[in-house]
């Protein structure tokens, strides 16, 4: 198996959406079981933020249900009038526990019957942030179509036409329920379905895919959406367009690898369904392997990817789970199929198929997608009375496999998996350079720098006119830390860009300019929609990602895998680090054949070798830092002082104090202190001052000096040497009150040093302040349950502003 880091195709639609499915086929699974898989799939989702979840399964036939409706409190609701055959569905706000306690107290006595088994069944569920509509039940996914429960829908990502879609469903007598854009995607199923009388023998007239595709192609925005219905028990189809999606099989035949192994060679399960269209061939298969050959254009390929087997035969015992993250499957299998845009999966009797959807078809006068005719071939109807819709192409998609272990995606012995990730990064750098930072030898005395996924590209990069790199937040940070460096070692224009602002410039690029995209999760809203209009400009456009698959690694021309591993926390620590590492790795390649630049070239190689040994000797900090800590726990506000290399380290040690502690903090350019900061300062306001040697420092100790005229309240980031040298004097450099001594190393590096104690202040500020460090949340955790519960209460009613996590999400994929 070839090492993968799928770090994370786990952006979202909605902020911190989490969406699950769970298919069992021939597989007996009690009620209990399917309840139970399809929590944990929402709870290995949870670190990317929610306000409310929800699941939705098939209530026991054989039960008459007690038809509970919704009682007020996102309790499950099953169908009034479909007997038994409505799906069940519970929606709580809240987290997951809400909604486990919300299905043990009304599942019983709505159709649920905890110890039965099912042979067949298909389950979604889904974690929702909200952005329209508060956290209601009602707000909550999965959404509904109608009383009966006819079609329940999970959706992630955002549906920008729903208002018209919402007005001529009303117009058709759809009542909503919610104030939500989803609710319009299963409303519209209905609306799609009920055009089509069934066939006289009560059998739908469109497959369950042909109706999704309809749907689907009055959609847009972004999506990933699963439907599940009455009308078509067991199966699922999910669709998917900007939002990330992945189908993963679990063949619980194949115990153990070796039969695994065996039975894939001889292409004896998990096949993949085809229809008429041919399967594999044309241009959908051409554009899957495209992208996966782009994934491979990386330095380290994705996944592995089994060839697709020859034979098709359904599966007689299978489970599929379709989810927006690969952690939420990993515990089940590693066998995945990665969803491109515009893939459409069906899963019914044992197997899956992929197609590739069209989207778009003429509107009707009012508004409402054309008649289905308009879609039909033929007369609109096969030999058997069912309908044919002009048939999407099936596509290949290869199972992949996962190197994401499931430790990763534990905290193990952490708290939290800030402070695991934080402890993790002398490993993750390790990981970042391993095979790339090539240690001198004869052949080399300076040794060099490999990175294949950019090696046919560097003659193109260094020809540019200008190298702009576009990322946000931490990633723009990263950008930052490493900029000096690409200006001195290419000597070529560095532009850095907010994707954000860049968009709303349309900042004009150039056939002759190099655009870096820098990104963890690979799939921020902003940053892919920069790259779509860089490269709609010509530009050459390389990525800088984490996660392997995500959207600009598949975008992009070239790029480099930053190999940090998963990254769970909602605040980048790991991530970050290893993206600077990445940065000056590049910027090493870049002017490998520059002669004037071999010794410095030299002496960074030497640092990026003992740097992990420097990043683990600042980790000792840990209790130190706790105290600091604890000293600045009651404050309101704390300013961050950097410049040149350590610029960055200011603006990002005041992101993440903001991000997770909720206190308000600001970076500044030390060369900016006079500029209108300095009149804050008193002796009061905690300023934070990274001053490690480097060109710069006198200018840093000037502005210490002034700082400390004011009377200012200064902690101080040195290296060790100026930590010696003060301890020897008797005294604190710089009259700070407090010091932070840090390791050594090359310039260009410090600020990865720099960046680790301040990662772990912002930890210990928001454990000390009661926040959530993973999925920070406003309210304090220490508050009794019921408390809790009372003051969510008020503040659900309130509609207060900050009644819900204010925290951003771990990726965020609308813009
Ligand atoms: C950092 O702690 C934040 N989570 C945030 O600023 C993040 O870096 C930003 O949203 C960009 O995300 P990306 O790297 O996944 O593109």
């Amino acid at each position: 198996m070839v090492p993968v880091d799928f770090a994370a195709e786990r952006a979202m639609g909605k902020g911190g959406c989490g969406i699950f499915a769970y298919v069992n086929h021939g597989v007996g699974r009690s009620q209990r079981f399917i309840v139970d898989a399809l929590v944990t799939g929402l709870r290995r989702l949870e670190y990317r933020g929610y306000d409310s979840a929800g699941l939705s399964l098939d209530r026991v036939p054989s039960l008459k249900a007690a038809s509970t409706g919704s009682n007020g409190h996102g309790a499950g609701h099953g169908g009034a009038g479909q007997g038994g055959s409505a799906p069940l569905v519970f929606r709580a706000t809240g987290k997951v526990d809400a909604l486990v306690a919300c299905v043990e107290s009304t599942g019983p006595t709505s159709g649920l019957a905890w110890e039965v088994e099912l042979d067949f069944h298909a389950g979604i569920a889904h974690t929702r942030w909200a952005t329209h509509g508060p956290p209601l039940p009602k707000n909550a996914h999965p959404h509904v179509s109608d009383s009966g429960h006819a079609f329940v829908v999970v959706h992630n990502g955002i549906i920008t036409n729903h208002a018209p879609l919402r007005e001529m469903l009303q117009r058709h007598g759809f009542v909503f329920e919610s104030d939500t854009d989803t609710e319009v995607i299963p409303k519209l199923a209905k609306y799609l379905y009920d055009s089509f009388p069934p066939t006289p023998d009560n059998s739908p007239r469109l497959s369950f895919l042909q109706l999704v595709q309809l749907v689907v192609r009055e959609l847009d925005g972004a999506y990933a959406l699963i439907f599940k219905s009455s009308h078509y028990p067991g199966e699922l189809v999910a669709a998917k367009r900007g939002s990330p999606l992945l189908l993963a099989i679990r063949d619980p035949a194949a115990a153990d690898a070796a039969t695994a192994a065996a039975a894939a060679a001889a292409g004896e399960h998990l096949q993949q369904r085809s229809n008429s269209s041919g399967g594999s061939g044309g241009a959908a298969t051409g554009a899957a392997d495209g992208v996966l050959a782009t994934a491979d254009s990386h330095d380290r390929p994705a996944m592995t990817q089994r060839p697709r087997p020859g034979k098709r035969r359904r599966a007689d015992q299978i489970e599929f789970f379709l989810a927006s993250d690969a952690s939420a499957v990993i515990e089940h299998t590693k066998k995945v199929v990665v969803l491109e845009d515009d893939d459409c999966v069906h899963l019914a009797g044992g197997s899956y198929a992929v197609y590739r959807l069209q989207r778009g078809g003429p509107p009707a006068a009012d508004g409402a997608p054309a008649p289905a005719s308009a879609f039909l071939s033929g007369d609109g109807a096969d030999a058997h009375g069912g309908v044919l819709l002009n048939p999407p192409a099936t596509v290949h998609r290869v199972i992949q496999t996962l190197e994401l272990e499931v430790e990763q995606i534990m905290r193990g012995k952490w708290d939290h998996f800030m402070a695991k990730e934080i402890h993790e990064q002398p490993d993750s750098l390790r990981q970042t350079m391993r095979g790339r930072v090539i240690s001198p030898g004869p052949a080399c005395p300076a040794g060099r720098i490999q990175l294949g996924g950019i090696s046919g590209f560097v003659g193109a990069i260094r020809r540019s006119r200008r190298i702009m790199f576009i990322a946000c937040g931490s990633s723009f940070h990263g950008c930052l830390a490493v900029r000096p460096l690409v200006e001195e070692l290419t000597e070529l224009p560095v532009q850095l860009e907010l994707a954000s602002d860049f968009l709303d410039r349309r900042c004009p690029v150039f056939r002759g300019d190099t655009c870096v995209f820098v990104s963890q999760s690979g799939e921020t809203a902003d940053t892919l929609r920069a790259l779509e209009y860089a490269k709609s400009a010509g530009a050459l456009c390389v990525g800088v990602v984490n996660a392997v698959g995500s959207a600009i690694a598949r975008a992009t021309d070239c790029g480099i895998h930053i190999n940090a591993g998963a990254e769970i926390g909602v605040a980048s620590t790991k991530a970050y680090t290893s993206q600077i590492v990445s940065l000056v790795m590049m910027a090493l390649l870049l002017s490998e054949d520059s002669a004037s630049k071999a010794t410095r070239r030299a002496e960074i190689i030497a640092a990026l070798q003992t740097l992990p040994d420097a990043v683990a000797d600042v980790l000792r900090l840990d209790a130190q830092i706790r105290v600091l800590a604890t000293s600045l726990v009651k404050e309101q506000s704390m300013l961050v002082f950097g410049r040149g290399w350590n610029y960055a380290t200011a603006l990002e040690a005041a992101l993440k104090v903001k991000e997770v502690a909720l206190m308000h903090s600001e970076g500044i350019l030390a060369g900016e202190m006079k500029h209108g900061p300095l009149a804050l300062v008193d002796a009061s306001l905690p300023l934070l001052c990274v001053a490690t040697s480097d060109g710069h420092l006198a200018k840093m100790e000037s502005v210490c000096e002034q700082l400390r005229a004011r009377g200012g309240r200064i902690i101080l980031m040195v290296d060790d040497a100026r930590g010696r040298l003060a301890q020897a004097a008797g005294s604190t450099p710089d009259g700070a009150s407090r010091v932070l001594v840090v390791p050594r190393t090359v310039d260009c590096l410090q600020s990865v040093v720099n960046a680790v104690p301040l990662q772990l202040l912002a930890y210990h500020l928001t454990v000390l302040r009661g926040h959530n460090v993973d999925r920070a949340c406003p309210r304090p955790s220490v508050l009794p349950p019921c408390l809790h519960a009372l003051l969510r209460f008020y503040l659900t009613r309130m509609t207060m502003p900050h009644a819900e996590p204010r925290n951003l999400a771990k990726s965020v994929t609308v813009e």
